[in-house]
């Protein structure tokens, strides 16, 4: 397999897929060619859906740059995912050719409605001779059509994509999905960073990592980062990073932010221990950039005494639920009376929005400071019908 891109040319490649086209045509002045298609091979075969064909087929892919054209091959067949293979390894069925800019700007521009992209695809024609016509025609099609799934930024929704990466965010025990893309979708086509804590699978040593897939896959732009406690570098991959450490320790989320962060947008998806859930929003919630989201899953563990919850919700404030009740408070603390003396904490001055779903909160990031009703409006209700009615009975 090829080595991992160097994350600096995949940025610059989501740059310049975001600009205009004298951005994308300065992109193969200061990268080899080869060296952007290979990046574009790797998101290619990981946005592929499941192949269906039970014949093995490989797919030839041809990038054009001027005079250079780049042929990889791409090895299609049900119960594998789709992989980078040599010419001999199989029955070379189809050529799809690509022109790299456009390519660039299919998979990681902004999504458009309608590809301008300049593809071909060529049908080899021993396909269709007697000997292999029916399975292999099908086969070359199906095949093919696997592949251009791939090679677009197309957007299936998160619900498909959760059933797609095997992530337990819709369909079983949740039913996120929805809300997800409802409040993630104005983020979609922006270059974001996303932390996730929980990338999944306990210490099981392969389980896990499909909600980083299909974190990936969804935000086509972004960058992808997964918490666990577990060490789950198996999972790295082009656009995707993990970083071992704990979700309780304050000093550790400092760091992680310090290197990776800010974050467009923080998912905490691990121990769903209260304390920790209330320690890792108080470590990470400064680091979500304005305008960003911090998202809390699973909150049922509120009242669930063996994650440090409480069956009843009115006795103890130390609890997910908790903080989020605290935060209520905390987008209203302007229309405190002063004569409370209350000092607005980090949350107060930057919790703008919140939304709860039936285990599920999304928090906003801003600046919460538009000021609270004026003094000089009476504060009782009688007062203020008197004033408002200019003194008539
Ligand atoms: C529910 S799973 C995450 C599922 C994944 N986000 C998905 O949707 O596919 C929870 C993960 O949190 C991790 N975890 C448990 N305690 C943790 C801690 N203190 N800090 C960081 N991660 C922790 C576990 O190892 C586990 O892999």
């Amino acid at each position: 397999m090829a080595e991992k891109a160097d994350i600096s040319l995949v940025q610059d490649i989501i740059r310049a897929a975001g600009g205009h086209a004298a951005d994308l045509a300065g992109l193969t002045d200061r990268h080899a060619a080869a060296d952007i298609a290979e990046v574009l091979i790797d998101e290619i075969t990981s946005r592929c859906p499941a192949p269906v064909n039970d014949v093995p087929v490989l797919v030839e892919l041809v990038i054009s740059a001027g005079d250079e054209r780049l042929a990889h091959h791409l090895e299609v067949v049900k119960g594998s995912p789709v992989r980078t293979a040599a010419k001999d390894d199989g029955f070379v069925a189809m050529r799809v050719d690509y022109e790299l800019t456009e390519l660039v700007r299919e998979l990681f521009g902004p999504y458009r409605e309608r590809s301008a992209g300049t593809r071909g695809t060529t049908l080899f024609p021993y396909v269709t001779d007697s000997e292999h016509l029916g399975s292999h025609f099908l086969a070359a099609q199906q095949g093919t059509e696997t592949v251009l799934a791939g090679c677009t930024s197309r957007k299936p929704d998160l619900s498909e994509l959760a059933s797609r990466y095997l992530t337990p965010k819709w369909g079983s025990l949740h039913w996120f999905t929805p809300h997800y893309d409802r409040h993630f979708r104005d983020y979609r086509d922006e270059p974001v960073r996303v932390l996730e804590i929980g990338v999944g699978g306990y210490k099981h040593p392969e389980w896990g990592g499909g909600s980083l897939r299909m974190w990936k896959h969804f935000f086509h732009r972004g960058e992808i980062f997964g918490l666990d406690i577990v060490d789950k570098s198996h999972f790295d991959a082009q656009r995707v990073k993990t970083i071992q450490g704990d979700q309780n320790d304050p000093d550790c989320l400092a760091a992680i932010a310090e290197e990776y962060g800010p974050f467009d947008i923080v998912i905490d998806d691990g121990s769903h221990i209260n304390e920790h859930i209330r320690t890792s929003f108080h470590a990470l919630f400064p680091h979500v950039r304005p305008g960003g989201l911090y998202v809390i899953e699973d909150l049922w563990t509120a009242y669930w005494p063996g994650f440090g919850g409480n069956e009843n919700p009115k006795q103890d404030g130390a609890t997910s639920l908790g903080l989020l009740k605290d935060l209520v408070d905390s987008v209203q603390h302007q229309e405190l009376p002063a004569t409370a003396g209350h000092r607005p904490s980090y949350a107060d001055q930057h919790v703008v929005g919140m939304h709860l779903y039936h285990n599920l909160a999304f928090i906003e990031k801003g600046t919460n400071a538009e000021g609270g009703i004026p003094p000089w409006i009476p504060r009782d209700f009688e007062t203020l019908v008197a004033v408002s009615s200019g003194g008539a009975a």
